[in-house]
C-alpha cells in the first residue's frame, strides 16, 4: 500500500480525447502537436551526428556548442547575456524544465501561484513537492493577467509565480505593462522567483514582439525560463528544450537535473547546435502559423461560434453557445462531428466553465480542410 503523492490526479482530458478520437476515427484537433513534416535538414544532421559517433552521453548542462549558440541567440533577441556554463541547461522538454525549477525552490507549506486556465503540469508539479497552488482565474474573453487579484494572493509563504506567454490553451500573450506591473507587485516580496514557461516565443502573430521576461532585467534576476525545441522546430515527441536562469538559482536547478536526466538525447543537440544558427525557421514560424489559425477561423466562420482571438501558440478558443457542458460538448463533437477539441475547462483546477473549446491549428491544411468540412456538415445538421 503506498500512500499516493498525487491522489487527485486522474486520466486526463488529453487521453480521453485521444482515445474517443480513435474509437470515432476522429480528426485530432485536440493535442498540440503539428501533423506535418520537420526541416530534414535536422533530421539529416541527427543522423549525420549519429554516423559521427556522437552517441554517448554529453555534458550534463547540455553539449557545449548548443548552448554557446543559445546563448547568442538570446543575446540578439532579448538583449540578455548569458554565460553557457552557468546559466542554461539543455533539458528533455520544458514540462521537464518546469518539474525541475520548481523542485530547487520549494519547501513543504510553500505557496506558488498559477494563473488559469493553466497547462496541465504545473499543479501535480506543485503538490509533488509539498507546496500549495494558489490559483488565479483569467476570464474570457481578454484572458488578461489579473494583477490586482495576484497582488492580493501575494504572502509571505508565496515562493513562485509561474506565466505562461504565448498562453496554451488561450493563445492571450503578456505585454511589456503586464510584465512590469508584475514587477511592481513583486517588489515587497523578495523571495518570489517566476518561472516563465515561453515554449510558444516564436509562435506568435498579428505583428506582436514576444515579451521574454529575460528583457527585464529586474524580473530576470529572479526567473527560470523554460523553452522548447519540440514547439519551435516541429519536433514534439523530441521532447528537447532548455531553461535559462541566473547562477544562483541554476546551480540548485542543476543539482536536481544532476540525479534526474543527467543529461539528454546527444544526437539531437549535436544538430541543433549547428541548425539554431538559421534565423529563418524561427522568423517565419509565427507567419506561418497565422496563416494556419486564419484559415481555420475563415472556415469555420458559418458556425454560431464565437472565436477568442488568439495572438500566439498553436491554439485557437471557440465559445460555442451551447447550453451543455463544454466537456459534454467537446463529446459530442466528437461523436457526432468526428473532431476532437479540448474543453477549457480542463485547464481550471476546479473545472470553471465558460463553454469555451480549443482547437489545434498546427495541421496541414488538409487536415484543416477535412476538420472544417466535418464541422460545418454538423453544424447544418443541427441547426
Ligand atoms: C504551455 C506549455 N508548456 C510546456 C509544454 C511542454 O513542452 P515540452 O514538450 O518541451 O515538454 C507545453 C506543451 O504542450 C505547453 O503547451
Amino acid at each position: 500500500m503506498i500512500h499516493s503523492k498525487l491522489p487527485g490526479v486522474g486520466t486526463t482530458i488529453f487521453t480521453t480525447m485521444s482515445q474517443l478520437a480513435n474509437e470515432y476515427n476522429a480528426i485530432n484537433l485536440g493535442q498540440g502537436f503539428p501533423d506535418f513534416a520537420m526541416d530534414e535538414a535536422l533530421v539529416e544532421g541527427v543522423s549525420k551526428a549519429m554516423r559521427d559517433g556522437m552517441n554517448q552521453y554529453t555534458h550534463m548542462f547540455g553539449h557545449p556548442l548548443l548552448r554557446k549558440n543559445i546563448a547568442a541567440k538570446v543575446h540578439t533577441l532579448y538583449n540578455y547575456e548569458l554565460h553557457p556554463d552557468e546559466h542554461i541547461t539543455i533539458t528533455p522538454g520544458a514540462t521537464y524544465g518546469i518539474y525541475t525549477a520548481l523542485t530547487s525552490i520549494l519547501q513543504p507549506g510553500d505557496e506558488v501561484i498559477v494563473l488559469e486556465p493553466a497547462y496541465d503540469s504545473y499543479i501535480p508539479n506543485i503538490v509533488i513537492n509539498g507546496a500549495t497552488p494558489v490559483c488565479i482565474r483569467m476570464e474570457p474573453p481578454n484572458y488578461a493577467i489579473p494583477i490586482q487579484a495576484i497582488q492580493a494572493a501575494l504572502n509571505t509563504k508565496t515562493k513562485a509565480i509561474i506565466i505562461n506567454s504565448p498562453h496554451n490553451p488561450t493563445g492571450s500573450i503578456v505585454q511589456e505593462a503586464d510584465w512590469l506591473a508584475i514587477q511592481e507587485i513583486l517588489e515587497p516580496f523578495p523571495q518570489v522567483h517566476i518561472i516563465s514557461d515561453e515554449v510558444y516565443e516564436h509562435l506568435i502573430f498579428d505583428g506582436y514582439a514576444h515579451q521574454s521576461v529575460l528583457k527585464f532585467p529586474e524580473l530576470a534576476k529572479k526567473s527560470f525560463v523554460v523553452f522548447s525545441f519540440g514547439k519551435t522546430y516541429h519536433c514534439t515527441g523530441w521532447k528537447l528544450g532548455y531553461c535559462i536562469a541566473p547562477s544562483h538559482l541554476m546551480k540548485e536547478f542543476k543539482k536536481v537535473h544532476q540525479f534526474n536526466a543527467f543529461c539528454c538525447d546527444t544526437p539531437k543537440q549535436v544538430a541543433l547546435a549547428d541548425y539554431i544558427l538559421q534565423t529563418e525557421p524561427y522568423t517565419e514560424l509565427g507567419k506561418d502559423m497565422q496563416k494556419r489559425r486564419d484559415y481555420l477561423a475563415k472556415g469555420l466562420a458559418g458556425l454560431p461560434w464565437t472565436p477568442i482571438s488568439s495572438h500566439g501558440s498553436y491554439f485557437q478558443c471557440f465559445s460555442v453557445g451551447s447550453a451543455m457542458s463544454d466537456k459534454l460538448f467537446a463529446e459530442k463533437l466528437v461523436k457526432e462531428a468526428g473532431v476532437a477539441s479540448i474543453p477549457v475547462s480542463a485547464f481550471y483546477n476546479k473545472g470553471d466553465d465558460f463553454g469555451i473549446i480549443r482547437l489545434c491549428f498546427a495541421k496541414k491544411v488538409e487536415t484543416l480542410d477535412a476538420a472544417i468540412e466535418r464541422l460545418v456538415h454538423w453544424s447544418r445538421k443541427t441547426s
